[in-house]
């Protein structure tokens, strides 16, 4: 299931990312690409230790953090630090591929990516191709936001960046481990957390709504981990 979550970004945080972003140096994106997704990734990354790294991290975590709507999709349970890529030129593209199920956050400890997220940081007028496109069982997917928004897909999913063929695309993009593992667990939890707001908005809080908003929790309570 693809959740995609408009202006996670403010005006403001969108203008210092990039100005940050500007003054970064890039490395190749295969300094962090096991051996599979090295035949097909080609594109390049803000390195570990880029100044401005741990600034960028703050901005989108904070924007995340205030965000019920990210919650509601990926039910975040440990989020790994964000990364920052960029697509244009020679290294414009990043193939088929799937996210590795576990990575290692910064201290050490193991996290299971359940879920990915892509913040687009460059308008989609600004460059052709770049489309990320998600496959999951009702087909493939083409995903092109607006600067600030985000799309949160399973990591399981097969997915690529299309090659940039004008301009640049930047991008973060971030894993994170859920308190539902299973996707279609988050998804059917995810649906009625969505219904019942219109619900709640459309009827107000009637006894019914509390009974289902009891059920949400208790299907929370059966399938979250933490
Ligand atoms: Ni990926």
């Amino acid at each position: 299931m693809l959740i995609t979550l408009d202006d996670v970004l403010t005006g403001e945080e969108l203008a210092s990312a990039r100005a940050l972003l500007a003054e970064c140096p890039w490395e190749s994106g295969l300094a962090t690409a096991g051996p599979q997704a090295a035949e097909v990734k080609r594109n390049r990354q803000v390195p570990e230790d880029a100044p401005h790294l741990p600034a960028l991290r703050r901005l989108v975590l904070g924007a995340l953090a205030r965000d019920p709507m990210f919650f509601a999709a990926a039910l975040p349970l440990r989020i790994l630090p964000p990364f920052f890529n960029r697509h244009g030129g020679e290294e414009n593209r990043y193939g088929l591929h799937t996210d590795n199920a576990m990575r290692q956050a910064p201290e050490g400890a193991w996290i299971r990516a359940d879920v990915s997220a892509t913040l687009f940081l460059s308008d989609p007028e600004d460059y052709d191709g770049g489309v990320l496109t998600i496959a999951d069982t009702f087909g493939s997917h083409g995903v092109k936001l607006r600067a600030g928004s985000l799309v949160v897909y399973p990591s399981s999913s097969l997915h690529e960046v299309t090659p940039v063929t004008r301009g640049e695309r930047l991008a973060c993009f971030l894993f994170l481990q859920s308190m539902v593992r299973d996707a279609g667990h988050r998804r059917l939890l995810h649906d009625m957390d969505m219904a019942l707001l219109r619900l709640r908005q459309e009827i107000g809080e009637t006894e019914p709504v509390v009974r289902l908003t009891g059920v949400y929790h208790n299907l929370l309570r059966a399938w979250a981990e933490s």
